[in-house]
C-alpha cells in the first residue's frame, strides 16, 4: 500500500504479539476481550500524544509547583456498536475523564453498506479531540459514515483507531476523509468475497460478545 499522511500503522512488538494471539480462532471470548483491552490501551497511548494539556499548581513535598495535566473536557471516544465497545474500556484506562459517543452501524450481509441504527455524541463536540474505535476497517464503509455523522454534529478534531485494516478500507476512509489521522495495529492482506479482511481474525463482534 502506498504510503498516506495521516496514516500510522503501529509496529510495536508488544501490539504485533497480541494482535496475533487474537486471531487464532482458539482464543476463547474472556482471553479475546483482554486482548482487545490491551491492545485499545496500547495503540491509545500513542494516538493520544498530542493531547493538550495545562498547567495546574501543584504542592510536592519540598514545594510549589506548575505541571502539565490533561486539559480538561478535551477527549472523546466513539465506539462503532458493537466491536467498537471492546476498545472503550482501554481509552477510559488512559483518560477516565472522557466522555463516550455511540455510533450504531451494521454491515448489510450481501451489500456489505453500513445501515445507521444510533447515534449519541456528548456535546459540545467542537473543542474535543475525537477518538472513533473499531477493531476492524474493512471495506471502509463503516468508518466513513461514522466519522461524516461525526462532522454534521460539528466534530472537527476526528483520529480513527483500528486494530486491523484492509488495504482496501485504508484507501476509501484516506479519500473521504484526508484530514483524519488513522492509527492501525496491522495492515492485512485484502478482503474476500463476503468482505471478510484475510487473514484477520473473523468477525470482532461475534468474538467479542459470544454470539453466532
Ligand atoms: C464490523 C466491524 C466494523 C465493520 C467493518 O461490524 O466491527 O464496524 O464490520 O466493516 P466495513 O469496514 O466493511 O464497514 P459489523 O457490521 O459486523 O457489526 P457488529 O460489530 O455489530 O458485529
Ligand atoms: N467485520 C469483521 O468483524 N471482520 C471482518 O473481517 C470484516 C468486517
Amino acid at each position: 500500500m502506498e504510503k498516506m499522511d495521516n496514516v500510522i500503522i503501529l509496529n510495536h512488538p508488544l501490539l504485533q504479539h497480541k494482535i496475533s494471539m487474537l486471531r487464532d480462532k482458539n482464543t476463547g471470548t474472556n482471553e479475546f476481550r483482554k486482548l482487545v483491552d490491551e491492545i485499545a490501551m496500547l495503540e491509545g497511548f500513542i494516538a493520544l500524544e498530542d493531547l493538550p494539556l495545562e498547567d495546574v499548581e501543584v504542592e510536592t513535598p519540598i514545594e510549589k509547583c506548575m505541571t502539565p495535566k490533561i486539559a480538561g473536557r478535551k477527549l472523546a471516544v466513539v465506539p462503532i456498536l458493537r466491536a467498537g465497545l471492546g476498545m472503550v474500556s482501554g481509552i477510559l484506562a488512559l483518560v477516565p475523564t472522557a466522555k463516550v459517543g455511540h455510533i450504531g452501524l451494521y454491515r448489510d450481509e450481501v451489500t456489505h453498506e453500513p445501515h445507521e441504527y444510533y447515534c449519541k455524541l456528548p456535546s459540545p463536540i467542537e473543542e474535543r479531540t475525537i477518538v472513533v474505535v473499531d477493531p476492524m476497517l474493512a471495506t471502509g464503509g463503516s468508518a466513513v459514515d461514522a466519522v461524516s455523522m461525526i462532522k454534521e454534529h460539528g466534530g472537527v478534531n476526528i483520529k480513527f483507531m483500528c486494530i486491523i485494516a484492509a488495504p482496501e478500507g485504508v484507501k476509501r476512509l484516506h479519500e473521504a476523509h484526508p484530514d483524519v489521522q488513522v492509527y492501525i495495529g496491522h495492515l492485512d492482506r485484502e478482503l474476500n468475497e463476503n468482505a471478510y479482511i484475510c487473514p484477520g481474525l473473523g468477525d470482532a463482534g461475534d468474538r467479542i460478545f459470544g454470539t453466532k
